[in-house]
């Protein structure tokens, strides 16, 4: 797989990020770990899609997504909202660092994982506004034009199998999100099978990132980041699908008038999408 992010620019620097983006606790077991252990840790995540969860992962994707912050959110006191966070803090942590002033949101359906994220945050104090509606819906809760930056972290996927679930029926919001996802992966496989994929997610998914658009300030940007979990893959989630979905995802973006695709280097476009609002 073409790599995350380079090794050997990351390998010199990973214990000052993890000094950065952990706190007392988190940081005292990252060094409880052998220095060689943190180091492969870091080279099979970079290179491999992700098998194995600990500090390291939480130091690299903190460590991204406070660059990203620092390079795209204007002030101190920007708005960030994130879509499909789940239970995972990697953005509120990084932005609790970078910009302790700001105010962070997510959109989140799941009753389970929005517990989860609440649990997971409740020690910072960057608030934490956690919304509990589609993000299709947007609207209803933002104002037009309020947004300095949309996020999402590993979570496109994960808005395509609940447009795919909402249209079979099939609960997303208060059941296991972990127990619904062979039946998720079910789906995706007989769409991609019958070439029906695109027909059935595009449009609606097209209607919520034009939405959030119109949340976006002028000049606001909207990132994504995708990246491959093993366990999905041997659940029998398509490959080329999962390893596609920002190319996919950066195709269909160029249709929504409005955004424009943005070039960063230093992010590899397998991974990452940068859309920008135009002024
Ligand atoms: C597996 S979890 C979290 C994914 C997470 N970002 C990660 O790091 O893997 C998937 C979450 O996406 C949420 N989700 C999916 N589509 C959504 C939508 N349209 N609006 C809000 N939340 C959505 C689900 O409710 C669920 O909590």
């Amino acid at each position: 797989m073409l790599p995350l992010a380079n090794y050997d620019m990351w390998e010199p620097r990973l214990d000052e990020y993890a000094r950065r983006f952990l706190n007392g606790k988190e940081w005292a077991d990252y060094q409880a770990m052998a220095a060689h252990e943190r180091r492969c840790q870091l080279q099979r995540l970079l290179d491999l899609p992700v098998a194995q969860f600990s500090w390291v992962n939480e130091v690299v994707f903190r460590t991204l997504w406070g660059s990203v912050l620092a390079s795209t959110l204007p002030g101190s006191n920007p708005s960030v909202l994130e879509i499909a966070s789940g239970a995972e803090d990697c953005i509120p942590q990084a932005m609790a660092r970078t910009h302790p002033h700001g105010q962070y949101a997510a959109a989140n359906m799941n009753k389970q994982l929005t517990a989860g994220l609440l649990r997971n945050t409740k020690e910072l104090s960057l608030p934490i506004r956690v919304i509990e509606d589609d993000a299709a819906n947007m609207s209803s809760h933002l104002g037009t034009e309020s947004v300095d930056l949309v996020a999402f972290h590993h979570g496109v996927n994960d808005v395509l199998q609940a447009i795919r679930c909402d249209q079979e029926g099939i609960d997303t919001v208060d059941s296991d999100w972990m127990r619904t996802l062979p039946r998720m992966i079910e789906l995706l496989r007989a769409d991609v099978d019958q070439g029906t994929f695109e027909d059935k997610v595009k449009g609606p998914f097209l209607g919520l990132l034009t939405t959030l658009r119109d949340l976006l300030r002028p000049g606001g940007t909207m990132v994504m980041l995708h990246f491959p979990f093993q366990m999905d893959l041997d659940w029998g989630y398509p490959p080329d699908l999962y390893e596609g979905i920002i190319p996919m995802t950066r195709r269909w973006a160029e249709e929504i008038e409005g955004l424009t695709v943005i070039d960063e280097p230093g992010y590899p476009d397998q991974w990452w999408l940068f859309l920008r609002k135009i002024r």
